[in-house]
This record gives structure tokens, sequence and C-alpha cells, in this order.
């Protein structure tokens, strides 16, 4: 259910992005206390709070900090992930044009936190205006000393460059975010060693989400328990999601971990458009299994996600009603993973293609019952499902381009058959036949 605005607090004040308005609301105190508390026991507030990244795999924040070692005596980055490309997922972006000072606040912790003096934010190619305001209120904290030689007049040095992508969705994987920020072709790499033991330029490096970011000033200024309380069992805090598709009200909204998709359909987007029937919810951005219309009792949260075989993923919903057909959508879905797979791993480059070809033909009509099977076949050769995890592919491009193909043959296969029988799609097409085909 909407809580009280805490992510979002400042959002929609007049001239929120500006460092006074900031100011005004009590910004950057939590980043003064937090150098008067120390490295060590700002880790462990925001260990106890169950803060969990925003940025796709919900892995636990302060967990992570602490796996970067001890005695490595080379320097230390953070590396705030704002690449932002999952379909579906449209919230970091709004985290950094309505309060890029919230995000910054929260870099300066986390770095002070882990002993980086350097952060790189990334962001996606298309980002300029989100890369311009970003700059300046970077050039606002450097201007009153938040950041600088002297964070906050105290002895901690700290600079933070922003870089934008070029735009291709492997860049917001870690490793290859990583390269990429090196200057080199952005692809993946196996792990371990994980970037907190190898990470840019082969030092150890914190690679975080901008949501993940702006949490963290919360942490510090109310306590990790108070924030611990406010989500589940094991997430903390309260979260962004960014709904689009089929509902009254699609947009950015902040909600608890225990909200259900019931509740973000009917009562926080005010329900379907023109009162139509749900068919199908995709609960985290385009990579994770579907959920079927009576299956969203089920929160909006990493856990109680992970027990119906599916994620929270980065909190982007897409909302489809009676009126959308599951093949063209997977297709779709099929189509965005054939173009962004950088082609390193043979399953996935030859796989996410081949998945996209089926679905084209199941869609125009073209597909025998044979097709099915080997859409399914294909899809097992990229990752296996279920269980969840067990890709075949360096990065889990492969799995987020696999998932949805499984998810919706298993929930929806009446519709894939019934295209292949009547060697049609059933759904009438308002701009004609098959348009996209021919895209
Ligand atoms: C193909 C792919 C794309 C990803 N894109 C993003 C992204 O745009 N933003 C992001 O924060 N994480 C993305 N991730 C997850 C990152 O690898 C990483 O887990 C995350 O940035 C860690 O931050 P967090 O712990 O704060 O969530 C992506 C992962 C994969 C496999």
């Amino acid at each position: 259910m909407p809580v009280e605005r805490l992510l979002t607090r400042n959002w929609g004040k007049p001239d929120s992005r500006s460092l006074k308005s900031y100011e005004q609301g009590g910004g950057y105190q939590a980043l003064k206390k937090a150098l008067a508390m120390g490295p060590q026991l700002v880790v462990d507030e925001v260990k106890r709070s169950n803060l969990r990244g925003r940025g796709g795999a919900g892995f636990a924040t302060g967990l992570k900090w602490t796996f970067l070692p001890k005695d490595n005596p080379k320097p230390r980055y953070l590396c705030v992930n704002g690449d932002e490309s999952e379909p579906g997922t449209f919230k970091d972006r709004a985290c950094l044009e309505n309060d890029p000072h919230a995000v910054l606040e929260g870099i300066a912790i986390t770095c002070f936190a882990i002993g980086a003096h350097i952060a790189y934010v990334y962001l996606r190619g298309e980002f300029m205006e989100q890369a311009r305001i970003l700059q300046k209120a970077i050039d606002e904290a450097y201007a009153s000393g938040w950041l600088g030689k002297k964070v906050a007049g105290s002895d901690f040095a700290l600079e933070v460059h922003v870089h934008r992508g070029a735009g291709a969705y492997i860049c917001g994987e870690e490793t290859a975010l990583i390269v990429s920020l090196e200057g080199k072709k952005g692809w993946p790499r196996l792990k371990p060693p994980f970037p907190a033991v190898v990470g840019l330029f082969g030092c150890p490096t914190i690679v975080n989400n901008v949501e993940t970011m702006a949490s963290v000033p919360l942490i510090i200024e109310r306590g990790g328990e108070w924030y611990a309380k406010l989500g589940t069992e094991k997430s903390g805090g309260t979260k962004l999601i960014s709904v689009s598709g089929a509902v009254q009200k699609p947009g950015v909204y902040e909600i608890t971990m225990a909200t259900t998709f019931r509740e973000i359909v009917y009562d926080v987007c005010g329900g379907m458009v023109g009162g139509r029937k749900l068919k199908a919810v995709i609960p985290g951005g385009s990579s994770c299994p579907v959920l079927s219309a009576d299956e969203i009792d089920v929160p909006a949260e990493f856990e109680a996600l992970k027990k119906v075989n599916s994620m929270a993923g980065s909190g982007g919903v897409i909302v489809m009603d009676e009126s959308t057909c599951m093949v063209r959508a997977l297709w779709r879905i099929a189509r965005f993973y054939a173009e962004e797979s950088c082609g390193q791993c043979t399953p996935c480059r030859e796989g996410t293609p081949w998945m996209a070809r089926i679905l084209r033909r199941i869609e125009e009509g073209r597909a025998a019952a044979e097709d099915l099977a080997q859409l399914k076949s294909v899809a097992n050769a990229v990752c296996p499902f279920p269980p969840m995890g067990l890709g075949n592919t360096i990065c889990p491009l492969g799995d987020a381009a696999a998932l949805p193909v499984h998810s919706f043959l298993e929930k929806f296969r009446p519709e894939f058959e019934a295209h292949v029988q009547a060697h049609r799609c059933p759904y009438p097409h308002p701009w004609g036949e098959c348009a996209e085909a021919f895209a």
C-alpha cells in the first residue's frame, strides 16, 4: 500500500532538484552523521537495515560492502548503476530527475563506508537530460563542500564522475559496466572474481543501483532497525516500482514490501483501463517470469516472488489486459533480448534470435505444432527452468531472455496452440496485419 513517502519525500517540491531545496528538507545531515559515526558503524547500520539492492538481483547491500578485501592496498571504487534499460523499468531516472542530491548523498555515505574516494555514475546513453541534472547537482555539491577534498569539512575526499554509456542493455550487467567504464567493449565476464575483489581497473569495486544509493541516507538518518521494520523479514524499507500497461494511472510509485500486485493494479494505479479484465502481470521488468491474473495476491517482494517462481527484478511492473495477445507480447520481449545479446556466449547469441524467429512464425500463423516444443527446447538450452538460476551463459542476459519464454508457455499455452491451429493470430490488430513483423 502507499506509505509515508520516504524515497519520494522531495519529489514534486518546487525546485526539488536544487541543493537549496534539498538542504531545507534536512539534506546532507545524514552524511554529516555518517562522518561522525565512522565507516564500520555505517556498514553495520546498513547491514541491520536489510536493504537489498534495487538493480535486479536483490543482493543484501551491507553484506556486499563487507566483501571488499581488507588487506588489498589498491584504491577502491564505487560504480553507481544508472543504466536502467530493462523494458518496463523507469524508476532510477525518476530518482535522478526529482531528487539528484539524495542519490549523491547516498553515494557520499557509501564511499565513506567502503573507503572509496572516487565514484562513477554510469548512466544509460539516452539519459542526456538526467546526466545534465545530475552534473548540475554534483557541481552544486562541490561548491558547497559536500563533495571534494574535504567532504563536509572532514578529512574525507571524494570525487564523483558521470559517465554516459552508448545505449546497450548489457552494460547494466555489473562486469560489463566495469569494462565499459574502462573504455572497452561492454562484455560481461565470469564471476568469481566478483567486482568487490577484482573490479574497475583491477581494483576492489562496489556496484550499486541508483535507488539503492538513494535509500542509504534514510537508513543513516533514522537507523537500520527502523528501516528494516518498514519491510518484511528479509527485505527492509520501501521500494519504487514503475508501472506501465493497461492501468488507469501508470507511473512511478513508492510502496511497502508487503503490497500485493492486486493492490498495485486496483488501488495504487486506479484499476484497469476501460474496466477491462486483467490477464497477466510481469512483476519486475520484462525478464521476470509472468504472473497470471490468479497469482496477483503475491506481495511485490523478493522472497514472496521467488516462492511463485518469479522475481522482483528491477520493479518494472507491466500490466496486460484481456486484449493482449500473449504470443505477440512475448515476441516483442524476445526481439529485445535478441537485439541486446552481446554475442559472447553461444546459447544466448544463437538462442535469443532463434526464439524470436519461432515466436514470429507462431504469431504470423506460419508455425507447426512442433514449433512449440522447439521453442521450449531452445529456451531450455539457454536457461532451464524451473528451478531458477541454472543459466548456461556468462551473464544472466540469457536467463532474462529464456525465463519469459518458459513462463508464458507454461501459463498461456492454449493461446500459443490457438495460433498454431488457426494459422493466424486470433487477436485483432488495430494497425493492420502484423505491422511489426515488417519492422
Ligand atoms: C543484462 C543485465 C542488465 C542489468 N541492468 C541493470 C541496470 O540497468 N541497473 C542496475 O542497477 N542493475 C542492473 N543489472 C544488475 C547488476 O548486474 C547489479 O546486480 C546491480 O547493479 C547491483 O546493484 P544493487 O545491488 O544495488 O542492486 C543488470 C544485470 C544484467 C544481467
